[in-house]
């Protein structure tokens, strides 16, 4: 059984194939965080072994159970008020205008599978048999609040999945103001805080910094995960690696403003906790009313970061992505944002379309840039309705003729957003985020809808729904190009406008869940000026994600190797564009551009008919190869074997039951540093993989233990290699 209590030690037991999670109810009253890590088989409460009664100097006090240091107890879920100074899981103001909260025990209950979160994306099962699920009731006696804690255990993942329902039972209103998903606590501190940073184009650079006393957090205040802090947080020993170590992992299912925070007290112990970040929140929970905090996804490995980020990968992969293309081969795709910008018109776009049909390309998709009066981003954000001067046939008209030439037609949008130069906000000037009486401040010259509001939800349904149903339309490419202030709402009185970030994020969620329930035969792919909202809960609307408007090659190894550290291969849009590189002015070779973005979901964004007839070949055999590998790449087990942040190579691998791909780049050649020997892993020792292109045959401990040896010779020389068993 995956989750167990143990009535005569009062300790709750949830095991997963390698690791074991233990809390424990003290006295009938503390539910305590007792244990995270690897798997044991059991745990003994043995209190002179475990620091819980030692009495600390200058910390209160509970004498009604005993003595313990309020200060120090490791609290599975703190709350501020009795004593423990340090940040809490839980804060609240009630009706007296007191801020104390005292939660004790109430019970248990153990479910077979899963219940989805209302409102918000989750993990799910398929069938009950896949997981188990324990509810712990804790409860304020005085206010009549109580919280269910959930903690779902998969059958077949390292993943436990935590998250927090708070309901209002007493008689009077609560304000909300820190509802965190998960807190953990390790005793010590000797760790790493890792996690993943970036901005525009230059998305989740993999950072570390050893915890200190005090607090260390990243988070956003963006109402968007954002481009800068991934909702990721990863403890790991400083000696940890791709192999060995233990790292403890935490992945928020959320889009909006978030924290991952730790702090290590005066007696070395670390409480880590993830959540919706309390600043600028609050929420008002009147008598019988509920908040359903969203859920966060651990992970504990003994080895490295590689068998952390495979739990992700797989769990995401399969229980987090839904619909028909999550076990689909998705189609390769051409996009025309760089290779026109805004200046295109119908003929443009079928000669890229026919030049792309003919090397392979199955999905044509139309860019920024086909309604309202759109030449420029000043314009037209809101109006989706075709502009005939560029498209005299209308999207039916192009589409048509897309879908005649044997490709699928695809087309963007960026619904959440309004352009001050619209009709729509002509008609509508309070229909965005805004405070009254505060300048509305443009990025890139839009403001953002109010999607708390449900008459504005209502108008991005219809638009986008009207679109898509007057033409064949198999993609849409959502994006949303702008972080958010003055984050205010005209649609709710002023009690509520801390509410307001958290129901713009829960309205995006509901709009997603109505287009893409009502669509099931379009493939959405997410995108943020690139990777800016690619996190967990997006995965959930959104089976891939443009991972970057970055797509020079070299750039490309960081972002995706930071990136592949949660989110599976399969959701990592990728693309070969044009040299020099529009972001980074680098000219790197086509096979490294097209090596690269073929270990994600391969594209092309660029006009083919500039290229030369060697380099149309060069195309149409890496479209050919792709087809080849990209099962393996998508479905199979990743290893990051070279990382180019800490080495001047990448190497990564992809692992099915038949076959291996192998994709190395070098980075930064050295003079007479050229050779570098890359070791596979996660292979039958005793298979014998025949390499596709030279037709050698090794076998799978040589390919492990002795490795394959590369010749550095030039930066950004490459390879992607296959292997299939034989
Ligand atoms: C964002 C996207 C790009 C492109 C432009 C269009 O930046 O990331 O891929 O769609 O918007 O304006």
């Amino acid at each position: 059984m995956a989750i167990s209590y143990d009535k005569e030690q009062k300790l709750f037991h949830l095991q997963t194939p390698n690791t074991s999670y233990v809390m424990g109810v003290c006295e009938d009253t503390h539910l305590l965080h007792l244990y995270y890590g690897a798997k044991i088989k059991s745990y003994s409460v043995v209190m002179e072994n475990f620091p819980i009664r030692e009495h600390r100097s200058f910390e209160c006090e509970d004498i009604s159970i005993g003595a313990y240091s309020t200060g120090t107890l490791p609290l599975e879920y703190p709350v501020y008020g009795h004593g423990d100074y340090r940040s809490p899981a839980f804060h609240a103001e009630y009706c007296d205008g007191s801020h104390i909260t005292a939660l004790t025990y109430q019970g248990y209950e153990i479910k077979k599978g899963k219940t989805p979160l209302k409102g918000l994306p989750a993990t799910y099962t398929e069938s009950d048999d896949e997981a188990e699920t324990l509810y712990i009731t804790l409860m304020d006696q005085l206010t009549g609040l109580s919280l269910i804690l959930s903690y779902t255990v998969f059958e077949d993942s390292d993943a436990i999945v935590k998250s927090v329902l708070v309901k209002n039972g007493g008689s009077s209103s609560i304000y909300l103001k820190t509802v965190m998903s998960s807190c953990i606590h390790l005793f010590d501190k000797d760790y790493d805080f890792v996690h993943l940073e970036g901005t525009w184009a230059r998305e989740r650079s993999i950072q570390k910094r050893p915890l200190m006393t005090g607090t260390m957090s990243i988070d956003s205040k963006r109402t968007t995960s954002s481009h800068h802090h991934s909702p990721f947080l990863a403890l790991a020993r400083p000696y940890a690696t791709e192999t060995c170590g233990d790292v403890y992992a935490m992945s928020f299912v959320y889009s909006g403003n978030h924290i991952e925070t730790t702090e290590v007290d005066a007696f070395d112990t670390t409480r880590a906790m993830v959540g919706i970040n309390p600043f600028g929140f609050g929420w008002n929970l009147n008598p019988g009313e509920e908040f359903q905090a969203p859920e966060v996804v651990l992970t504990y490995s003994a080895t490295g970061f590689g068998a952390m980020s495979r739990t992700y990968h797989k769990l995401y992969r399969t229980r987090l992505c839904r619909g028909k293309f999550r076990d689909l081969e998705r189609p390769v795709l051409i996009n025309n944002w760089e290779a026109t910008y805004f200046g295109f018109n119908e003929e443009k776009i079928l000669r890229i379309a026919e030049k792309a049909k003919t090397v392979g390309v199955e999905l044509m998709v139309l860019d920024d840039g086909w309604f309202g009066k759109r030449d420029s981003d000043n314009c037209s954000l809101g109006d989706w309705v075709v502009d005939k001067r560029k498209l005299p046939n209308g999207i039916e008209g192009l589409a048509s003729k897309v879908t005649e030439l044997g490709m699928q037609f695809g087309l963007w949008f960026e619904p959440e957003m309004v352009s001050e130069d619209s009709d729509l906000y002509r008609a509508h000037p309070d229909w965005c985020l805004h405070v009254k009486d505060r300048r509305r401040t443009p990025s890139r010259f839009q403001l953002i809808l109010d999607m708390s509001r449900p008459e504005v939800r209502d108008y991005v349904v219809d638009a986008v729904s009207s679109v898509l149903s007057s033409a064949p339309i198999s993609y849409v490419k959502w994006d949303m190009n702008r972080n958010a202030s003055e984050v205010g709402s005209a649609g709710y009185p002023e009690s509520q406008q801390s509410e307001i970030s958290h129901r713009y994020i829960l309205g995006v969620y509901e709009i997603l869940e109505r287009l893409t329930s009502a669509f099931p035969d379009i493939l959405f792919e997410g995108c943020s000026g690139g990777g800016g909202r690619f996190d967990a809960g997006m995965l959930y609307y959104f089976p891939q994600y443009w991972t970057s408007d970055d797509s020079d090659a070299l750039e490309r190894l960081y972002i995706q190797h930071g990136t592949s550290m949660v989110m599976p291969a399969c959701t990592m849009g990728a693309h070969v564009s044009a040299v020099p590189n529009h972001q980074v002015r680098r000219t790197t070779p086509l096979k490294a551009r097209g090596d690269v973005a073929s270990v994600g979901q391969l594209g092309y964004e660029l006009d083919l008919n500039t290229l030369s007839e060697e380099e149309i070949q060069a195309v149409k055999a890496q479209i050919i190869k792709y087809k080849e590998l990209r099962h393996t790449v998508h479905y199979g087990e990743m290893y990051r074997l070279k990382s180019p942040f800490d080495d001047r190579c990448c190497a990564w691998e992809y692992v099915t039951e038949n076959q291996i791909v192998l994709m190395y780049c070098v980075a930064h050649a050295r003079v007479g540093l050229g050779r570098t020997c890359v070791k596979l892993e996660g292979l039958d020792p005793d298979a014998k993989y025949r390499d596709k292109e030279s037709g050698v045959v090794y076998d799978g401990d040589y390919l492990m233990h002795v490795g394959l040896y590369f010749t550095d010779k030039a930066d950004l020389e490459s390879q992607l290699l296959i292997f299939d068993r034989v």
